[in-house]
């Protein structure tokens, strides 16, 4: 059915959607799914049209075992022209492991509060950005693209509201260091759009621009969507999404799924914006993978469209 298309004003006509499934997505499910459902769901996604899919993580296999299998994963995927498989890498050890498999986009991930970035990264925000300093600085000097990651930018489990003077300074520092691309996390999923409007207004008279900036944000509280909007209208083109809503960050305890890219393909074909990404297939995909998983995807679109 078609329910047509309806513009408005002060909107992007195009939008780069980031798919996170596969790693925010399954670092967080308590089943660890065998590394050829993982190869098919990546190359699901690239079917349905991603030009962005995040893969997975170079961190210590303990931490997150869910991605322990990072290299086979990687070695089992067959890359297409055209589109990007970001990784997670928190270090230089990280690092090397993508650079032993020729990866070409790397991402960081640092915390605008203390205890995320002790709990993550058994260290404090200032002991992070030394230990990206010299990835990023390597990664660049090897043409890689380098996303920075920032957690807790509206709120933290530990700390309560995060005050935007303290996000734009460690946004800046991460930008400083090199980052091609900074990526605002909501990770507990607690903004509104108002605050989503001063944190960017905020970044913008920092001088960092909303080319660079893209929005990751979890739906604890069903805000992901509405954030997502007041985002666009600032001038935000970049969304971070994970297929059916999978998702979640096992060292912040209140941490729920991401935005599921269907919800926001949904939303992003009534106003008419293109993304490239075909809705049906990525329903499918998500039925597909909720049956791995053995429960149903949270995202209401799916729901209503897999009927
Ligand atoms: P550490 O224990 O402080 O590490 O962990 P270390 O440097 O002291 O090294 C300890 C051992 O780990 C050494 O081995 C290293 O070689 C090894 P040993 O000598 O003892 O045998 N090691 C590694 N092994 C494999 N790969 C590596 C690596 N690094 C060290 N890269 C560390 C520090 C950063 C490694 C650890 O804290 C870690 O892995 N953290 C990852 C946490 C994580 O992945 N969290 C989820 C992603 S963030 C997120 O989800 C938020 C986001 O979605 C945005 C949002 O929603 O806000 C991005
Ligand atoms: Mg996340």
């Amino acid at each position: 059915m078609n329910y047509g298309r309806t513009p408005l004003d002060d909107l992007p006509s195009r939008v780069t959607i980031c798919e996170v499934g596969p790693r925010d997505g399954l670092q967080n499910e308590p089943v660890v799914l065998p590394v050829e459902v993982k190869a098919e769901f990546v190359a699901r996604l690239v079917d349905a049209g991603n030009t962005v899919v995040e893969t997975t993580s170079f961190v210590h296999p303990k931490w997150v075992p869910q991605l322990a299998d990072a290299e086979t994963l990687l070695s089992a995927i067959e890359q297409s022209e055209g589109v990007r498989y970001p990784v997670l890498v928190p270090n230089e050890r990280g690092l090397d492991r993508a650079l032993d498999l020729g990866m070409r986009d790397i991402a960081v991930f640092g915390s605008a509060t203390e205890s995320f970035a002790q709990r993550n990264l058994n260290r404090s925000v200032d002991e992070s950005i030394q230990m990206f300093a010299p990835v990023v600085g390597r990664a660049r000097e090897a043409g890689l693209a380098v996303r920075g990651y920032l957690s807790m930018c509206f709120g933290d489990p530990w700390e309560g509201e995060v005050p935007v003077a303290k996000v734009v300074d460690v946004a800046s520092r991460m930008m400083a260091l090199g980052c091609t691309e900074l990526s605002l996390g909501d990770t507990i999923g607690v903004a509104t759009p108002g605050r989503v409007t001063a944190l960017l207004d905020a970044l913008s008279a920092a001088a960092i621009s909303m080319e660079h900036v893209a929005v990751h944000f979890h739906d604890t509280y069903g805000q992901a969507l509405a954030n997502t909007l007041t985002a666009l209208r600032r001038g935000v083109t970049t969304v971070d999404a994970s297929a059916g809503g999978l998702g979640g960050c096992p060292y912040a305890g209140s941490a729920t799924g991401n935005l599921a890219t269907e919800d926001l393909l949904w939303q992003l074909a009534g106003l008419g914006i293109e993304t490239g990404i075909d809705l049906d297939k990525m329903v499918a995909t998500s039925v597909w993978m909720a049956e791995r998983l053995g429960r149903p995807s949270p995202s209401r679109t799916v729901a209503a469209l897999a009927r």
